[in-house]
């Protein structure tokens, strides 16, 4: 496997995804793992990310400096390049001439990490310092107009340092140069196979399992669908699946996965209604966090009562979740350097049940966990939902939750994601959904004035949610959709199309 050293990039993340879609595992570690934990894992390289810091300042992260001494090869990217030229003895300055953006490349050597490209390269750059000196017995290899060292290899040790950025598509021949780095440099095997994946997993689930039953809490999401699918494929109806409709998932969602569980085998399916208690537990309140902490707490309740209740008769040893690998990075000491803007409650499941977690996909991407998915033949409607947050359709009513805006909401929401389906732009969008604002507002029909509410659209093109830009939704499209909403759902007399970008907003509402 690679090891990813996380500098506090957004794009470690990105680095990992590229170098398992080129067939090789990846793992990220926070930047200062020790080497004695990394050499545990027997990696054949290790790629250091970018980071937002500089290494001028005096408390900037830096890796291990053992690592250099691992004998296996490392790639330095970005921030990852500048520490790595600085602690083998180069020199690094913050830059005059800043260079972000698209940068034209020119290739001294041709050869290792930059074999078979040609000599002009378009790449992508970001961040305020460079190289100014390399160090003693490394070469440099690259240089653009203002940056004489963009790029520099210790040809002996396989170290190799360059200032831009290879995982993003701006650098034209970034999977060129990744793929370079993992084959001929690292060595590495083409092991990592959604296929044979999916059929690790269930024999690790029936590994751990044994003879005992597990209980999964089922969310209406793509996440918990899979992690339940394929405990399913391992223990049979030794699993539980529990599944809270808190009456805030999209329109129909809770039927749609309910009849999908019921007809693939899952004989141990509870569908618990809990719409009522989680309404009336929100009414009346309008601050983001606490909607949250209340559906969090209230959902734990419902979750362990139904455990108590329904499921006592059975030795329940494991609680599954569908934790995926960026949840667990982002909670863990990776993100050190990444700020908490609001509290996600999908990793908070009853600790006091005394249950041993079962996390199946926990190692996994999201596009793997919709590959895995497919391979188990969950139907590919089901799989390529949209992302959909724990707090549901209560984020996306501003202010007070009420079972008339519940309602409206889901009309509205339904007919926006029908037409982005049916017009074949819902799968070019990573999130889609309608928002209610608290707003009435003036309108006409026929001949009488209406006073409603306002539904807004938001669309975004995303790699991972941390940041985003508005969709660019065909005119004639956005134009049948408010048609269609105002037209359909009452209660509804104007729709706006939202066009901030995240940040300076965030893709929900609250
Ligand atoms: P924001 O609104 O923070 O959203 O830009 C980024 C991504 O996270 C999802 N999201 C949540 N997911 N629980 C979740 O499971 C939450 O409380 C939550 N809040 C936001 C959001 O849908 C988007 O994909």
């Amino acid at each position: 496997m690679i090891i990813v050293l996380n500098f506090g990039s957004q794009f470690a993340h990105l680095i990992a995804r590229r170098v398992r879609d080129l067939g090789v595992k990846a793992e990220i570690l926070p930047f200062d793992a020790p080497a004695e934990e990394i050499a545990k894992l027997n990696p054949v390289g290790i790629i250091l990310s970018g980071g937002p810091a500089s290494v001028l300042e005096k408390k900037s992260p830096r890796p291990d400096k053992r690592i250099f001494d691992l004998g296996v090869p490392v790639l330095g990217i970005c921030y990852g390049h500048q520490v790595m030229a600085q602690m083998l003895g180069g020199k690094v300055v913050k830059d005059e001439h800043r260079e972000f953006g698209k940068e034209e490349l020119e290739i001294l050597s041709p050869r290792r990490l930059f074999a078979g490209l040609s000599k002009k390269q378009t790449v992508w750059f970001s961040h305020g310092d460079q190289v100014k000196k390399v160090p003693m017995g490394l070469v440099r290899t690259a240089y653009t107009a203002s940056c004489s060292n963009a790029a520099f290899a210790d040809v002996q040790k396989n170290f190799f340092g360059i200032q831009f950025h290879p995982e993003v598509t701006h650098t034209t021949n970034g999977s060129k140069i990744l793929s370079n780095f993992l084959f001929s440099i690292c060595k590495a095997k083409k092991d990592w196979k959604i296929a044979s994946v999916a059929t690790n997993i269930i024999a690790q689930i029936q590994d751990e399992v044994g003879e005992n039953h597990v209980v999964v809490g089922i969310s209406g999401g793509v996440d918990s669908l899979v992690a339940a699918t394929l405990i399913h494929r391992a223990i049979g109806n030794r699993l539980h699946a529990v599944f809270v409709d808190t009456g805030l998932l999209r329109k129909g969602e809770v039927e749609q996965v309910a009849s999908y569980l019921k007809k693939h085998g899952f004989k141990q399916l509870h569908v618990i209604d809990a719409s009522r208690t989680f309404i009336s537990r929100l009414k009346g309140v309008t601050d983001p966090e606490q909607k949250r902490k209340i559906i969090g707490h209230t959902f734990i309740e419902v979750f362990e009562k139904t455990i108590r209740n329904e499921l006592k008769r059975y030795p329940i040893k494991y609680l599954a979740q569908g934790t995926i690998y960026p949840d667990r990075i982002e909670s863990a000491s990776t993100s050190k350097t990444a700020a908490k803007i609001k509290s996600h409650h999908n990793l908070t499941l009853p600790e006091k049940l005394g249950f041993n977690i079962l996390e199946p996909i926990k190692d996994l991407y999201k596009d793997e966990v919709r590959r895995v998915g497919l391979t188990l033949g969950l139907p590919r409607e089901l799989l390529w939902r949209h992302p959909f947050p724990g707090p549901g359709l209560a984020v996306r009513i501003v202010g007070d939750v009420t079972l008339e805006r519940i309602h409206i909401l889901q009309e509205a929401d339904a007919v926006f994601i029908d037409q982005l389906r049916k017009s074949g732009e819902y799968e070019k969008i990573w999130q889609a959904f309608a928002a209610l604002l608290p707003l009435k507002v003036v309108g006409v029909m026929g001949d009488a004035r209406t006073y409603e509410y306002v539904i807004a659209l938001r669309a975004v093109d995303s790699i991972d949610g941390m940041s985003a830009d508005w969709h660019k939704i065909p005119n004639e499209l956005l134009e049948k959709v408010s048609s269609a909403i105002v037209g359909k759902v009452r209660g509804v007399n104007r729709v706006l199309y939202d066009i901030t970008q995240k940040p300076p907003a965030t893709i929900e509402y609250e």
